[in-house]
């Protein structure tokens, strides 16, 4: 396999290819790496770059350089994909890498999707006659970037590192280079050291620890010492698990579980309860009061909360009238004639919980679980509690905290500053781009479940075509 990097700095390489995993791979002849430095395919006294055009300070590399030097890789060492490097490219992710390696180095995937099941050990194992002839030509521009009609002309892949911006694609070429390496077979010395890490599967690495036994204080937990390796593999599935859904519960969302890590990760997530509040809700500006309630509201949050997981939801109101409508209504869903007529929506509306007021709420949770409940509340406004909100991205802080979750949802115009005083936090509102809003509770609770709990493959549909 040949790489050629195409820079202004190509002695920034020296260590990194002569170095540890990769020196050895080179050594062994598995990687060739070829070098094109741009000052060198200058004319006598000619600038590698240039002030960009209109407007503004800077400098760019001229187009014509960029050309000399990529016609002059290929004619030494032949074509090959071309990688640019931007922050404005598809961010590399762990799938993003495979379906590369898939597509530039082995055969077998060429016209095929990316597999996102696919394991190193399969690609490791394919035939050598399977391998694509591999040679990367990697091109690294520095100062304001790269002028687009050479990206646009020569680029096969363009690849940003992550969401940050760094002085030149040097480095970005060599977390590429490590990373991809890292998948072909014989760089990295077992195939199963690769297959375990993080982002290989929907979870991530499970914890490693080398001796003493005992380091500060901290101890190896006994059970990696015991000896008993079903055991320890049940531990490190389990902590892995653990791992994820506390610190990456986005990835672990995003990767497309299969049933079985589903029900591992739920034994790390609390149980989420949610409640519609019809007492101690905004009537009018700065005026507490009731609402009624609906059937819609009571219908679609049920299917919502069955949908996404939720143990029970709580329709909360203290006004007899409003409990005899809900009673008639349970009634009907919860008898035969409901059931009958549509037993999708009975069984949805099986986890309903009337009940008078938030206290009896907590009541209840608080028997089920032995502990209080982490009580986050919903709002349409940014309220005078700032220092409340979180993100929906909290999810690891909120789980780790082993405690139920109670979500709040308020009718009328929301949840009363007393209701939003005895809450945890607050979760940020929902909004569109525009200056509408007042999205129906119902709506509400369901974008916020699924942003919450909801299942989101996306890192796997990135298409990382041009
Ligand atoms: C200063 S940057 C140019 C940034 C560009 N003007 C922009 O804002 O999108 C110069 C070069 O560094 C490299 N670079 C910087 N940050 C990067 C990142 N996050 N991922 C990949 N390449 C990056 C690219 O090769 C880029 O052309």
């Amino acid at each position: 396999m040949k790489i050629s990097i195409i820079t202004v700095f190509p002695e920034f390489y020296q260590e990194f290819i002569n170095t540890s995993l990769i020196g050895r791979a080179v050594e062994n002849k598995i990687i060739e790496f070829n070098f094109i430095k741009l000052s060198d395919v200058t004319s006598p006294g000619q600038r590698i770059d240039e002030p960009v055009c209109g407007p503004g300070s800077g400098m760019i590399i001229k187009p014509e350089i960029w050309q000399k030097a990529i016609e002059l890789c290929i004619k030494n060492y032949g074509d090959g994909t071309k990688i640019f490097f931007s922050p404005q490219g598809v961010k590399l992710t762990q799938p993003i890498l495979k379906k590369l390696a898939n597509k530039i180095y082995f055969k077998k995937n060429n016209n095929k999707k990316l597999e996102q099941k696919e394991t190193f050990q399969n690609i490791a194992e394919q035939k050598s006659e399977e391998l694509c002839d591999c040679h990367l030509i990697l091109i690294c521009a520095r100062y304001e970037g790269i002028d687009p009609r050479v990206e646009q002309y020569y680029a096969d892949y363009v690849i940003s590192i992550g969401d940050y911006v760094l002085m030149g694609g040097d480095l970005p070429a060599q977390v590429f280079i490590e990373s991809f390496l890292r998948l072909i077979p014989g760089v990295v010395g077992r195939a199963e050291s690769v297959e375990k890490e993080s982002f290989e599967s929907p979870f991530l690495d499970y914890p490693e620890y080398g001796l003493p036994v005992e380091w500060n204080g901290l101890q190896i937990p006994d059970i990696v010492r015991s000896g008993n390796h079903a055991q320890i593999e049940k531990w490190r599935k389990e902590q892995a698990a653990q791992n994820t859904v506390y610190k990456r519960f986005d990835w672990f969302t995003a990767s497309n579980p299969e049933k079985s890590d589903i029900n591992l990760a739920k034994k790390f997530i609390p149980n989420h309860y949610v409640a519609l509040m019809h007492n101690n809700i905004l009537v009018e500006e700065d005026k507490e009061g009731h609402s009624s309630i609906t059937s819609l509201d009571i219908h679609d949050i049920a299917r919502s909360a069955s949908t996404y997981g939720i143990k029970n939801y709580f329709v909360v109101s203290e006004l007899e009238d409003q409990q005899k409508i809900l009673s008639t209504f349970l009634g009907f869903w919860g008898g035969q004639e409901g059931k009958e007529y549509n037993k999708n929506r009975s069984q949805a509306v099986d986890i309903i919980i009337p009940t008078i007021n938030l206290d009896q709420v907590i009541f209840h949770i608080e028997k089920e679980s032995n502990i209080k409940p982490i009580i986050i509340a919903t709002s349409a406004k940014i309220s005078k509690f700032e220092n409340k909100l979180i993100d929906y991205y909290s999810q690891g802080m909120i789980f780790e905290k082993k405690r139920p979750v109670l979500f709040l949802f308020g009718t009328g115009k929301g949840l009363s500053d007393n209701i939003l005083d005895r809450c945890d936090y607050i979760l940020l509102p929902i909004n569109g781009m525009t200056d509408y809003n007042h999205l129906s509770v119902r709506s509400a609770a369901a974008i916020i479940l699924d942003r919450w709990l909801g299942l989101n493959p996306n890192y796997l549909q990135s298409c990382i075509e041009k």
